[in-house]
């Protein structure tokens, strides 16, 4: 039986460590923001004709959507997330009904922090609650969640134009309290890595310029990766080894010589934070930043200003997170020192769930 209305909360994201190793089977090391968006989702009566619709109402914008549940046709902006994700489910088999939505949250768009991962993660618990509670309830498990994951990045890739990988849903999915997530993306296995601060605060900053995936450098960086893949004859870049690189013209050299540190930086952040070797971390973060500049080339001057204002301001390590060409970027500040000026402190919480009272 359908419920009246339903409630889902899928958190934003910070990765730690391991950028632009998703969509090259290599290791990342996010962790689920308290930050996130809700959707609420109330069952709506059929039309006249007996028409299912959906109603969207993205409340911080004060803007609205209206569909048939049948058919969504395609769309621009925050319309196409809840278009996307209503025909990928039906797509997919999910049962659904006619409802109305009204989406709220705390991720700013394009700050980097995967406002748009907690967007399509919340539809999909809100969405298949309504219909069906008792398929919500075995979704929980890890098949059926790793498979939302894919979805969700299939509205990505199709719906919104962005080649994106699966750190951003799989991290709103899988968060969890006081935990890191270890993801090997050539297996999708998980394993949370205890993310014990101690004194040490995390930190992100804005950088004020936009991050859009589908309109950036992401999409090319994506084909490039694939290109070299190419010409080395392997599936994946997590296949090459650091002597490859030598045989790779440029700039596909360097981006391949981040793919392999970065996954590196990853291994040892993870021992690091084993060993609750704090300044070890921030080093690597350290590290991941000139790569991701230098190497990948995804850093812009509004990003490398914000670098330089944590560590002006006493970050022990700090570096652009996600995708790059604008956003947030991270840092690690020791024990005693305070935030600088318009950063905020983010602590690992729970993975996307049903808030239904
Ligand atoms: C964005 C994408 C992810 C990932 C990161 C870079 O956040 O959505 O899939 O590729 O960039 O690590």
């Amino acid at each position: 039986m359908p419920r009246e209305h339903s409630r889902a909360f899928a958190p934003g994201r910070v990765n730690l460590i391991g950028e632009h190793t998703d969509y090259n089977r290599g290791l990342s090391l996010p962790f689920a923001i308290a930050a996130g968006v809700t959707v609420r989702a109330e069952a709506l009566a059929p039309g006249a004709g007996g028409e299912q619709r959906i109603e969207a109402l993205a409340s911080d914008l004060g803007e609205r959507d209206e569909f048939p549940l049948a058919a969504p046709a395609p769309a621009e902006g925050w319309r196409a997330y809840v278009r996307g994700i209503v025909a990928e489910l039906a797509r997919a088999g999910w049962p659904l009904v006619g409802a109305r939505l009204q989406i709220s949250g705390g991720v700013p768009p394009g700050a980097g922090l995967s406002s748009s991962a907690a967007l399509e993660v919340a539809l999909c618990l809100a969405l298949i609650d309504l219909a069906s509670p008792e398929e919500a309830g075995a979704q929980r498990e890890r098949l059926e969640r790793t498979e939302l994951a894919r979805l969700c990045a299939r509205v990505e890739n199709e719906w919104v134009g962005a080649q994106t990988g699966l750190l951003d849903q799989l991290a709103s999915l899988y968060g969890s309290v006081e935990e890191a997530l270890r993801i090997d993306f050539s297996t999708l296995e998980i394993t949370p890595v205890p993310l014990r601060l101690g004194g040490w605060r995390a930190v992100v900053l804005d950088s004020g310029e936009p991050h859009v995936h589908a309109s950036s450098g992401y999409n090319q960086r994506r084909a490039e990766c694939a290109r070299a893949c190419e010409l080395l004859g392997v599936e994946s870049l997590r296949e090459a080894f650091p002597d490859d690189v030598r045989r790779l013209p440029e700039p596909l050299a360097r981006r391949v010589a981040h793919v392999i540190g970065e996954n590196e930086r990853v291994r040892l952040a993870v021992s690091a934070l084993r060993a609750d070797d704090l300044p070890a971390v921030a080093r690597l973060l350290n590290a991941s930043h000139a790569s991701l500049r230098d190497d990948y080339e995804v850093s812009t001057p509004a990003l490398e200003a914000a670098v330089a204002r944590l560590l002006a301001g006493g970050a022990a390590g700090a570096r652009l997170i996600g995708g790059g060409f604008g956003g947030s970027v991270l840092g690690l500040l020791a024990p005693g020192l305070d935030p600088p000026a318009g950063a905020r402190e983010v602590r690992p919480g729970p993975g996307a769930h049903l808030v239904n009272d």
